[in-house]
């Protein structure tokens, strides 16, 4: 039976335990040129150090109007790729695993002058209208993830994560509430994700797991549920998705009846079920003994803690000694644990 503190093995894929520090937005980039600087290197190697198994860089982004602030990560560009290779490296260094979110924004892209989407409706009266793509421009963007998936592997990633929840543009068009196109990605609501996934296969090595980040549910009236989240599922792992990390909402600004300790735990456990494919649960799974028995009970593979490491760089190593595992942070803080 597997712990949270065991490895795990998905294709090329080894991570020396199975703790998760999921994506999260720094708005912290500077010059608005997509570049992670000294911010990011500290905050990703302090985990790193901390003793998590993979790291998943923040949203970044494929165009620059594809952000949701002028100060979010991006990788549209070749000559981004150093700055991201640096902080690659340093996290690889000790001993974790690195992936990057690859993302476009769409309609919620805050400071885009024109944000683009599947529709020309607005996200919510505080948000821009944004311009409804064409076909054409629609594989424009497919394009641009294809360039922007090259550019993370260049820089030395480990695995990749789509992300197609939250609201963002690859769940605008896979959600019936925000496509209502009369072309042939309206008459099939998964097929922009499913180009996105071919291209990221395209160019990936077949040994590198490929990650999709989906919104299970939605919370607005009339959003879409777990059955037909499931079914988009198969649909992206037939395309070559090896892994879903799970999550919920961002469609609208309604949210869940109740957010706490492991509230889209279920939502992990009933895809892997249903579709017998590794889940990253995700979610206020903050308490250590939780995360263990979500793993001992096979509800999840691995499980990502986002704001308890925002608060606890080391939220992993302290998890380990909490469930009588070994410390997890390197040699010269060995001296911590001497008596
Ligand atoms: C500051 C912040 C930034 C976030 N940025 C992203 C992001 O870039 N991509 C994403 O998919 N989710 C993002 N999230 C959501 C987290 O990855 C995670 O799913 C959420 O915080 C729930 O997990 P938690 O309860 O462990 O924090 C962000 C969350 C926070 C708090």
């Amino acid at each position: 039976m597997p712990t949270l503190l065991d490895a795990f093995e998905l294709k090329d894929l080894k991570l020396k335990n199975r703790i998760v520090m999921p994506p999260m937005c720094q708005y912290s980039v500077t010059n608005k040129d997509g570049k992670p600087n000294d911010w990011h290197f500290t905050h990703y190697t302090s985990r790193a150090i901390g003793g998590v198994g993979l790291i998943i860089m923040e949203m970044t982004d494929v165009e620059p109007d594809g952000r949701i602030s002028d100060f979010d990560l991006g990788l549209w560009s070749d000559e981004q790729i150093p700055a991201f290779e640096k902080v690659i490296k340093g996290c690889q260094a000790y001993g974790a695993k690195v992936g990057i979110q690859i993302a476009h924004a769409g309609r919620k892209a805050e400071d885009a002058p024109k944000p683009v989407s599947s529709t020309n409706q607005r996200f919510s009266d505080a948000y821009k209208e944004p311009h409804q793509l064409s076909t054409d421009e629609v594989k424009e963007i497919v394009k641009k993830f294809e360039d922007s998936f090259t550019r993370a592997i260049k820089a030395g990633v480990d695995t990749i994560e789509i992300h197609a929840a939250h609201g963002y543009l690859i769940h605008q068009f896979q959600s019936p509430l925000t496509n209502k196109r009369d072309d042939q990605y309206g008459q099939d609501l998964s097929l922009f994700g499913v180009e996105i996934i071919q291209a990221a296969r395209r160019v990936m090595p077949e040994s590198m797991p490929l990650i999709m980040r989906i919104s299970a549910v939605e919370y607005a009236e009339n959003g879409y549920d777990l059955d037909y989240s499931i079914d988009l599922a198969q649909r992206y792992i037939e395309a070559g998705v090896d892994m879903f990390h799970v999550s919920s909402g961002g469609e609208s600004e309604s949210g869940p009846s109740h957010s706490g300790p492991g509230y889209q735990l279920d939502f992990a456990k009933e895809l892997k079920a249903a579709l017998q494919v590794p889940t990253i649960a995700v979610g206020r799974l903050e308490d250590p003994k939780l995360c263990d028995e979500a793993i001992r009970e096979k509800k999840a593979d691995l499980v990502a803690v986002g704001r308890g490491m925002l608060r606890n760089p080391y939220w992993a190593n302290e998890a380990s000694l909490a469930l009588g595992g070994k410390p997890l942070t390197p040699r010269p803080l060995a001296a911590g644990y001497s008596i």
